[in-house]
């Protein structure tokens, strides 16, 4: 056989060994035909007892004529005048061979073969060999009227087996017949119910299967049995996901668009307006205008870049181990010579390293939004206290300002896409704390924004230290 052939075989059987339909088949025949062939062993001791008291009964019968036959000569001698139908009830076609054997209790011979082996006990068939062949032995004692002391004589009869045998083999054959009618008739009931059975799983597989791309709605859960069902309810409710996802992903293509179309059209016309100008003062007014608009974009899009990278999912995960307390360090001198030009204070409190393992890139960029819209958001001439500590095994970073804070009402709405508070008069797209909470999330930290002393705001962010 060539390889091929072989991996072939291999590969269908691996195949039909995972059917469903294969595997409940196996199971109820395996468990047949074990019933079946516990049956067949037992009927075939049930078929050899049942020939065995037939043949034992007619033994007996026959020794009883043959007893009854006996009788007392002028002599006092004991003489057998052997009836022809003592005999003839073995007579039934197979060919049997009978023997007897008439002796007085004092052992002298009346009739029939002196050698014939006599069972142990009276009335009860035994199996012995006589001269060479295998025959069913009976004996009966019996009084005979007219002997000294009304002796008993002894009546043995034996019989060859073939009769025996024959019946029994035709009561285990009716048995075994009957037992094959029954494995057919399970095995046919059992591959029908299979297919009965099977079917609503088969036409669920073919509803799914034939569905278009972006057919997502729900699939109607009494098309299966009851415990199918729950597989349903699962398939329903990943729909049901995809779906809110796919339009939460539209709404956020069409936001970006829409974010990106304002400023476009605003550089479009600067760029105009520029281009037109003649006089120069009017024309680097238009120019930085012009540089505003640009720079705005490109904090947009980088924003964009930064969160699609921010999703679960888009990046291999890392197990970077960052000392929070030396990033925030970083980050702040990044930002100093912002927070100098507004006047700023700006302080760290920090004891020491608190490494987190994750994402480095990303929890840079989560402190760099904190830190930017604290710098941002903050007055002139005010103050940012950014705390690195450990507790508990968790990493707790603070960045506090004395900014206008968040209301309240607000607090929650500011992490959506987009999101800023009406009459915010600073640049920004509203991507940074959208940014911080997927990477917060990705973590497996919390975020919480709160009202520092003197109404700034003060976000604290946890991230546990694995
Ligand atoms: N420290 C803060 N003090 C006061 N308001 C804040 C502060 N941080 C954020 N906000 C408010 O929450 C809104 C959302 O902030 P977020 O960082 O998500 O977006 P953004 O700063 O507007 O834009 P960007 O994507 O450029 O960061 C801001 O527009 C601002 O109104
Ligand atoms: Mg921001």
């Amino acid at each position: 056989m060539s390889n091929s052939l072989v991996s072939k075989t291999v590969k269908t059987f691996s195949r039909l060994s995972q059917s469903l339909r294969v595997q409940l088949l196996c199971l109820v025949l395996l468990t047949l035909f074990g019933a079946i062939g516990f049956n067949l062993y037992d009927s075939f001791w049930t078929a050899d007892a049942t020939a065995r008291l037939v043949t034992d009964r007619t033994l007996l019968a026959s020794a009883r004529v043959i007893a009854e036959s006996v009788r007392v000569d002028e002599g006092g001698n004991a003489q057998v005048d052997l009836p022809p139908a003592a005999l003839e009830m073995f007579d039934t076609g197979f060919g049997d061979r009978v023997f007897y054997q008439v002796i007085t209790a004092w052992g002298s011979l009346v009739s029939g073969f002196p050698d014939l082996p006599l069972p142990a006990i009276q009335q009860a068939g035994e199996d012995r060999a006589f001269h060479g062949v295998e025959v069913r032995v009976m004996m009966l004692d019996h009084p005979v009227v007219g002997l000294p002391n009304d002796a008993a004589i002894s009546v043995t009869v034996a019989v060859t087996h073939k009769s025996q045998y024959a019946m029994r083999r035709q009561l285990w054959l009716a048995d075994v017949s009957k037992q094959v009618v029954l494995v057919l008739a399970a095995s046919l009931v059992t591959i029908l119910g299979l297919q009965w059975g099977l079917a609503p799983a088969l036409r669920l597989r073919d509803a799914v299967r034939e569905r278009g791309r972006n057919r997502l709605d729900p699939l109607p859960e009494d098309m299966v049995q009851t415990e199918l069902r729950p597989l349903v309810h699962a398939l329903n409710d990943h729909m049901e996901r995809v779906q809110n996802q796919m339009a939460a992903q539209r709404r956020f293509v069409s936001n970006a668009a829409h974010q990106l179309r304002t400023p476009l059209a605003l550089i479009s016309t600067q760029a105009s307006v520029a281009a037109r100008e003649t006089d120069d003062s009017r024309r680097d007014e238009a120019l930085s205008a012009l540089r505003t608009s640009t720079r705005q974009i490109s904090r947009l899009a980088s924003q964009l870049l930064t969160l699609s990278r921010a999703e679960p999912g888009s990046r291999r995960p890392r197990k970077d181990a960052t000392d929070m307390s030396n990033a925030a360090r970083e980050i702040l001198e990044a930002h100093a010579e912002e927070a100098l030009r507004r006047r700023i204070d700006v302080g760290l409190e920090e004891a020491g390293p608190v490494i987190v393992e994750g994402d480095g890139t990303m929890l840079r960029e989560m402190l760099v939004n904190l830190i930017d819209n604290a710098i941002r958001y903050t007055r002139e001439s005010g103050r940012i206290t950014v705390s690195v500590r450990q507790v508990d095994g968790n990493a707790i970073i603070e960045v506090e300002d004395n900014g206008p804070g968040i209301p309240e009402a607000e607090r929650e709405q500011v992490f959506e896409r987009f999101y800023r508070i009406i009459g915010t008069e600073e640049e920004g797209s509203g991507l940074g704390l959208s940014i911080v909470r997927e990477v917060v999330d990705g973590a497996g930290g919390s975020v919480l924004l709160g009202e520092a002393e003197g109404g700034g705001l003060i976000v604290t962010v946890r991230l546990p230290i694995r």
